[in-house]
């Protein structure tokens, strides 16, 4: 495993991590999830990821009873989660969302009952919040800061501009600012990665959590025939995500895409997780894993990077007509 710098921070990441979105306490059971979560921290993974709002509420439950049946040093791992969309999904009641200090206090400590833990190593704004003054949100984050219950926090979803206010108002109230990012990049979505927080990295430092970087399976191909009934995209209630995730014109770059792996001599997960980490302004990907054998499969990108040459990076670039233009200033 490799271990990445968080940023500025002096918190370090494996580069590969382990996130619960739709999998816990909706696809899998205890039994799963321990296991998934031990082949994890057994391949040197120390980030775990998680929200308020997963399976609402159930997958912190699910994640805290794992931790605390490891009995692993709390030290030798980092848990998140993420506050914004609340856990009671239609019944949630005005103040049970957002960025409010009110919310952003209960959801951490709920997060904590939840995760049976004293503190979390980070805390996300889920996504950002029209309705909460940016000075609110620094105020409450570098309080829960203040107080330990929280070591570093971080944004979700956030536009460049955005992050930039946040850390205006940091540095002007003496306050502690955003330390890191959770964004979706894969060889789908790079604008913000690569484009919109092109300044901060290079004159703020920010460390990145990366979510969806096999694009909800769609970048392992095996939508490339159809929609297995145990995927992610066939599961009820979800078919939003599948008229997001899925189109003919996708499908064609990924089966095409699947030359270029072929080619190296690995599969297209190891080759779609390889691509998103060779950035280096990726701190961690976060993998999302039904099964011990798409984490054994995924856990390969890391052999499959140093093949990657710049050679590579332009035949995957024009296959997949997905770079965004860097803007000219
Ligand atoms: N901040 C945010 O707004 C946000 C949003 C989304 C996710 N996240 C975080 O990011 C994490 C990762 O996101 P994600 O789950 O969407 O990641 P992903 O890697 O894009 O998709 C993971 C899913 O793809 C399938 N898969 C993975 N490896 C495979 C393989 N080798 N072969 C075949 N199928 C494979 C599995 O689903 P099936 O087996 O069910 O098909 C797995 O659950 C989440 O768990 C969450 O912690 C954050």
């Amino acid at each position: 495993m490799e271990y990445r710098r968080m940023g500025k921070t002096g918190l370090q990441l494996s580069v590969l991590s382990y996130g619960s979105w739709v999998t816990f306490a909706k696809q899998i059971d205890d039994g799963i999830s321990d296991r998934l979560m031990s082949l994890a921290y057994d391949n040197g993974v120390n980030f775990f990821d998680n929200a308020e709002v997963y399976s609402r509420g159930e997958s912190e439950k699910m994640m805290g009873r794992v931790l605390k049946s490891k009995n692993w040093e709390r030290s030798s791992y980092v848990v998140s989660s993420k506050a914004f969309f609340g856990w009671r999904g239609e019944q949630n009641k005005p103040n049970q969302t957002g960025l409010s200090r009110k919310h952003l206090t209960e959801a951490c400590h709920e997060a904590l009952q939840r995760l049976q833990l004293e503190y979390l190593d980070l805390y996300f704004c889920h996504r950002p919040d029209k309705n909460t003054p940016i000075e609110e949100v620094v105020q409450t984050m570098n309080t829960l800061i203040q107080q330990g219950k929280i070591l570093y926090w971080g944004t979700s979803e956030w536009s460049g501009a955005e992050i930039m206010e946040a850390h205006m108002v940091a540095r002007e109230l003496r306050l502690i600012g955003p330390a890191v990012e959770q964004p979706q990049y894969n060889l789908f979505e790079r604008y913000k990665m690569e484009v919109d927080y092109y300044t901060i990295f290079k004159n703020i430092g920010m460390g990145t959590t990366i979510w969806s970087p096999l694009a909800s399976g769609l970048l392992t191909g095996k939508y490339n025939n159809g929609i297995p009934a145990d995927s992610r995209l066939a599961l009820e209630g979800f078919e939003w995500l599948k008229d997001r995730t899925i189109s003919d014109e996708r499908l064609g770059r990924v089966r095409e895409l699947d030359t270029v792996a072929k080619d190296l001599g690995t599969t297209l997960a190891t080759l779609a997780v390889a691509w998103c980490v060779k950035n280096p302004n990726v701190t961690t990907a976060i993998l999302g894993a039904t099964k011990p054998e798409q984490l054994t499969e995924n856990f390969k990108a890391l052999d499959v990077l140093p093949k990657l040459t710049t050679e590579v990076m332009e035949r995957i670039d024009s296959i997949m007509g997905t770079k965004p233009l860097m803007p000219q200033y």
